[in-house]
């Protein structure tokens, strides 16, 4: 997923500077990734490291992060997955206020993809007392809209006219990783209140370098994944959102 950011460039970078640091030591070192956004970091260290901490503020990465660091198996997923391929459109939350036929005026998603986000939004709902399969198909979710929503590549505005990749038909594909062996804790908080309570070796602190605050730029995924009653603002139909005081120019 391109996000705002984002280290997954930087990888190989990150991985020899800590190798130089702690060296061998690495395997049962205990990795504290506290502004985890995408989960790129965090997927990469998971293989390497004796256990993990992630967190973000966003809920949206929260579900990115659990699925990256499941821990138990995906029960009923191929039943589910069955009723999610073959699950007919729906008006909802996102064809109402994110899409041209919702009548809202904004257009972050063809009126095919948001019914479609809907309808698949509203089956996984019914998966949620299996917990890691729930989490599995709403990552999944994410990334597959993400896909195909109609930004230049956040959610801070939606482009006037439906891109190319918007106007192709959103594929439901589910996103499984293998279950982590590790000991894992993944966690949705203010990382300097978070700090308090945890221990660790290495801490990777990826902090916002701008004025961006993620959770504006990436509203809709924090509405996809909850799937709330809530009033949407403006003309980018924005929701009420955590701002980060990291987040300065
Ligand atoms: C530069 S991005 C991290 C990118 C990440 N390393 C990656 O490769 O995807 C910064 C992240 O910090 C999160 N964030 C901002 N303020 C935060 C806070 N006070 N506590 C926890 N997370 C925060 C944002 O939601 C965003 O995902």
């Amino acid at each position: 997923m391109y996000y705002l950011g984002s280290k997954v460039k930087l990888i190989p970078f990150l991985r020899s500077s800590m190798e130089v640091v702690v060296g061998e030591s690495l395997k049962s070192s205990h990795f504290c990734d506290l502004f985890a956004g995408s989960g790129a970091v965090t997927e990469v260290f998971k293989e390497s490291v004796a256990s993990i901490v992630a967190n973000d503020q966003e809920v949206y990465s929260y579900i990115l992060l659990q699925n990256i660091l499941r821990q138990k198996p995906l029960d009923g997923l191929e039943e589910a997955c069955e009723s999610l391929f073959t699950c007919k459109k729906s008006e909802g939350i996102i064809f109402n206020y994110y899409a041209r036929g919702g009548g809202c005026g904004r257009n972050y998603f063809s009126d095919e993809n948001a019914q479609k986000i809907d309808a698949l939004r509203q089956v996984i709902e019914q998966y949620k007392e299996h917990e890691a399969t729930y989490i599995c198909l709403l990552a999944s979710l994410l990334y597959s809209a993400h896909k195909v929503s109609n930004t230049a590549s956040i959610y801070g505005a939606f482009l006037k006219e439906l891109k190319a990749l918007a106007k192709e038909p959103l594929v439901f594909e589910p996103r499984i990783y293998p279950m982590v062996q590790i000991p894992c804790h993944v966690f949705c908080e203010d990382a300097n209140v978070l700090i308090e309570r945890i221990e660790g070796d290495i801490l990777y602190l990826d902090p916002p370098y701008n004025h961006r605050q993620y959770g504006a730029n990436y509203h809709l995924l924090n509405t996809i994944a909850r799937y709330d009653g809530f009033t949407p603002k403006g003309k980018t139909g924005v929701r009420a959102y955590k701002s980060s005081r990291y987040c300065k120019a």
